[in-house]
């Protein structure tokens, strides 16, 4: 312990001496407000993963409750409702227990689900992270869990000027409107402008970022994703129309073209595909495509397959493969994927064999297989399929309906697979179609 903390000491001072000082990000939120889950998933769980260790991070979760105490009992109403308190509670709860790089990769796993209040997720989410779930409930069964919300609601309280919108994200203890307002567009810029762009992880991340976006997706799909909320409607009108003038299939084929490291995919899977699935398993014949915009260069021999984003990504994408290829249900499927897309390094083996073994896959097999020749002839089956896409694959993921591509069914899924999936569904819809309506093509 003694070694392990000098170890530690000298490495924060080893950081200190080159880059110069951390920054204190704290940030207001509360776990069912859509803007707070937007924060989380698309800023600052990517940018911790990238400048975590220039970071202190607090988590503050409160957002506009209210607290009663009367004879040390503690009283909460939440904006979202009791559920939301509990999941307050929760966060607060894993933020005090556990480090803040385990708090945050917990906390996008929660908010990622859409349930970030629902026990199933949110003891999936320790399970994954390897936190202790009873640890966690003892801390709700004993009140800390209050203790900790009330905490939370003075410290929220005293920001000055009032917080007014959630989430709030503040720098050194020091509210400021510009950052605030750029921290909501483009977090990562906004933490390396305040860095000075000297650390390596902004430079570094630059340039990923910029390839990751020019191939990731291209600027045409950007632009019509812009315009998306009006050709959207006019578009479901027809596809609905043409539901009443075709003879629909009863189980709609779906077929996800996606890849290990891209974000898009992580976010298609966990936000769009995870959450609705239960309900929409039945209506589906899902098939899933790991490869994206890989090449595979049959100029040598053995075939070289060159992914995205690096090696890395290919061996992720194997991975997936070979315990695809083990033929479980479309539904555990979907869960072993969801569980490997939202840890901070899906191409981590170590990671992939807890999930895998988490829901029942033989990983003996899964390495064997992904160590092997049969690995490698698996992606270039996933190659096949991905490159007999017409018109060729130019965005990551890839989602096809029965077959044909469909661009405003490509458009709508990454904003609302369940709604674009029930606009296809004949006769009784599930329930999730209700939602899914009424959210129209926002974030989930
Ligand atoms: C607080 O506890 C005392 C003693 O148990 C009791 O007399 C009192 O009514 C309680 N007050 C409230 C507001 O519950
Ligand atoms: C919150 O603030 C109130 C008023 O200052 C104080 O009485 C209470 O003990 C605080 N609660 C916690 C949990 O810190
Ligand atoms: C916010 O930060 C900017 C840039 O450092 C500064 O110019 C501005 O005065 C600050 N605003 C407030 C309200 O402190
Ligand atoms: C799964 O199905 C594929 C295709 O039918 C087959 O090649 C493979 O051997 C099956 N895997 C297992 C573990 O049964
Ligand atoms: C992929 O396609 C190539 C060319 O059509 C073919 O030679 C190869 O056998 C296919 N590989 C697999 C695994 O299907």
């Amino acid at each position: 312990m003694g070694l392990l903390k000098s170890l530690f000491v000298f490495n924060a001072f080893f950081v200190f001496a080159i880059y110069g000082k951390n920054i204190k990000v704290s940030l207001y939120y509360e776990c069912l407000c859509p803007d707070s889950v937007k924060f989380v998933v698309n800023q600052l769980y990517p940018t911790y993963k990238d400048l975590g260790n220039r970071l202190d991070v607090e988590l503050v979760a409160y957002g506009f409750a209210k607290t009663e105490e009367s004879n040390n009992t503690y009283m909460f109403t939440c904006q979202h409702g009791p559920k939301e308190c509990y999941g307050n509670k929760i966060h607060s709860c894993v933020a005090s227990q556990y480090s803040i790089p385990e708090a945050i990769q917990y906390l996008y796993c929660a908010m990622s689900s859409g349930r970030g209040w629902d026990d199933v997720y949110l003891k999936k989410c320790a399970t994954v992270g390897n936190l202790k779930w009873t640890e966690i409930q003892s801390c709700i069964t004993s009140g800390r869990g209050d203790l900790l919300l009330a905490a939370n609601g003075n410290k929220t309280l005293s920001v000055t000027p009032p917080i007014n919108f959630i989430p709030t994200i503040i720098f050194n203890d020091e509210f400021n409107q510009t950052y605030q307002s750029e921290s909501l567009i483009d977090f990562k810029k906004m933490v390396c402008e305040l860095l000075d762009y000297e650390d390596p992880g902004c430079k570094e991340n630059n340039e990923a970022k910029t390839t990751a976006i020019s191939k990731c997706s291209d600027t045409s799909f950007a632009k019509q994703k812009l315009q998306l909320p009006v050709t959207m409607n006019f578009n479901l009108f027809f596809v609905i129309l043409g539901i009443f003038v075709h003879q629909a299939v009863s189980t709609i084929n779906v077929a996800i073209y996606y890849e290990a490291l891209c974000p898009d995919s992580t976010q298609f899977i966990t936000n769009q595909l995870y959450p609705n699935f239960n309900q929409l398993d039945r209506y589906l014949n899902l098939e899933l495509v790991p490869f994206g915009k890989a090449f595979i260069d049959t100029s040598v021999e053995p075939n070289r397959v060159l992914c995205q984003h690096g090696a890395r990504e290919c061996l992720g994408n194997k991975y997936q493969a070979c315990l695809l290829n083990q033929n479980k249900s479309q539904k555990v499927n979907v869960d072993v994927v969801n569980c490997i897309m939202i840890q901070m390094d899906p191409s981590n083996v170590e990671f992939i064999e807890k999930c895998g073994k988490l829901f029942g896959y033989d990983t003996e097999e899964m390495k064997k297989c992904a160590q092997g020749p049969e690995g490698d002839s698996l992606i270039k089956m996933h190659g096949n399929r991905t490159m007999e896409l017409d018109p060729i694959i130019s965005f990551v993921p890839t989602i096809i309906f029965n077959g044909a591509y469909n661009h405003a069914d490509q458009a709508g899924s990454q904003y609302n697979f369940a709604s674009v999936v029930c606009s296809k569904i004949q006769g009784q819809i599930p329930d999730v179609c209700r939602t899914a309506k009424e959210v129209g093509y926002s974030y989930f």
